[in-house]
């Protein structure tokens, strides 16, 4: 195994070649690193920034272990890689954040119980295997409440909200009668994230706390600042803190929460780069890309000092056809993803419209 810090030239491995993975083999190559892409996906829009890329299934063993070969250090931009590869990599070079780590933020029932286990306060929830089962869990939570299944879920796919106990039998099959949790339906003020960096020192760095907001379960803004009062922008910094110690984690994570009156609730982990902190790259001393990079790359974390005020808008689908005005707005930093399909519902960039404080 390679020792740290990796010094410049070095390999970094990315598995997942979506926009994350463009983004953090950008911010590799800023640092003199090399990045290597594996996805399953010919085209990827990471591959066309990194110095090499391998299009082979997470299950190809043998693509695996020449990939892991040819990188100082693996990390990952989607928190669903397969258990099987992620022990494949992890016996051949240094993975970061732990394969551990993917397993518990993979089920949504793990994580829950893993973050209460912290003592960090999450939405009332119970565990569902059955139509009994959410009958049961309805009759504890009361209704509304959000049907989830425990895994691969993103941009609400695989939920359902039940208003009525009436509802339930229609929600278990919409999910596709799957293992699932139940909460009670949290009715939030706002919603805001962490975005957290812990390098292998274990010295932690946070960013500034965006405002979240979503159009079809899908992000549409996050903004920044948040307009919470002080003292919760410190409670939600010390979340994403103790919540990445606990997981003696390397990298960068997002915590999602919910804000009730004064209090948090966390409602997910992303164990990787998040949409919610694309802003860092246009308004801060380092992006998250940057942080998360360094801390794989075992170099010391950079400031998180953020010098104006931001607001991150996503392009999805068909709204990536107003690049050209886009291009020409002052003060507008246009990311656009390399996709060669705007698909309805994908994310093919974003905007960051710096502010004057
Ligand atoms: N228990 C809940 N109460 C109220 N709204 C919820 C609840 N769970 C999820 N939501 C809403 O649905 C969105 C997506 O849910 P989330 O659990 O974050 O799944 P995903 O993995 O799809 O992001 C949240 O950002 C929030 O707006
Ligand atoms: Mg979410």
């Amino acid at each position: 195994m390679v020792a740290f810090p990796l010094p410049p030239g070095s390999t970094i491995g990315i598995l997942g070649g979506g926009q994350l993975g463009r983004m953090l083999a950008l911010a590799a190559a800023k640092l003199g690193l090399k990045t290597h892409i594996y996805c399953p996906e010919a085209g990827s829009p990471a591959f066309d920034v990194a110095a090499d890329f391998t299009c082979a299934a997470y299950e190809d063993a043998e693509a695996l272990s020449r990939f892991a070969a040819s990188v100082d250090v693996v990390t990952y931009e989607f928190e669903n890689v397969p258990g099987q590869t992620a022990a494949i990599l992890g016996a051949a070079v240094a993975v970061a954040p732990a394969a551990s780590i993917l397993a518990i933020t993979q089920d949504r029932l793990t994580e829950k119980r893993f973050i209460e286990a912290q003592g960090i306060p999450v939405p009332a929830f119970a565990n569902v295997e059955s139509l009994d089962d959410l009958h049961a869990a309805m009759a504890l939570l009361g209704t509304p409440c959000v049907l989830k299944t425990r895994t691969m879920g993103y941009d609400g796919k695989g939920q359902a909200k039940i208003m009525s106990p009436a509802e339930a039998e229609a929600a278990w099959h919409a999910i596709g009668r799957k293992p699932a949790i139940a909460e009670a339906f949290v009715p939030f003020s706002a919603e805001v994230s962490v975005i957290v960096a812990r390098g292998r020192d274990g010295q932690t760095a946070v960013f500034d706390i965006p405002l979240n907001e979503h159009r079809n379960h899908i992000l549409h803004r996050s903004s920044v600042p948040s307009g919470l009062s002080e003292a919760t922008e410190k409670a939600a910094r010390e979340i994403g803190q103790k919540l990445a110690q606990s997981f003696d984690y390397v990298g960068v994570m997002a915590v999602e929460l919910f804000v009730v009156g004064d209090r948090l609730l966390v409602n997910e982990i992303a164990p990787r780069v998040h949409n919610s902190g694309h802003w860092t790259e246009s308004a801060c001393m380092s992006s998250q890309f940057e942080q998360h990079i360094r801390a794989v790359a075992g170099w010391p974390l950079a400031a998180t000092e953020r010098f104006a005020d931001v607001e991150m808008t996503n392009l999805i689908g068909a709204e990536l056809e107003d690049w050209a005005k886009l291009a020409a707005e002052p003060g507008a930093a246009l990311h656009l993803y390399g996709k060669a399909e705007a698909r309805q519902g994908r994310k093919m960039g974003h905007v960051n419209r710096l502010k004057q404080r």
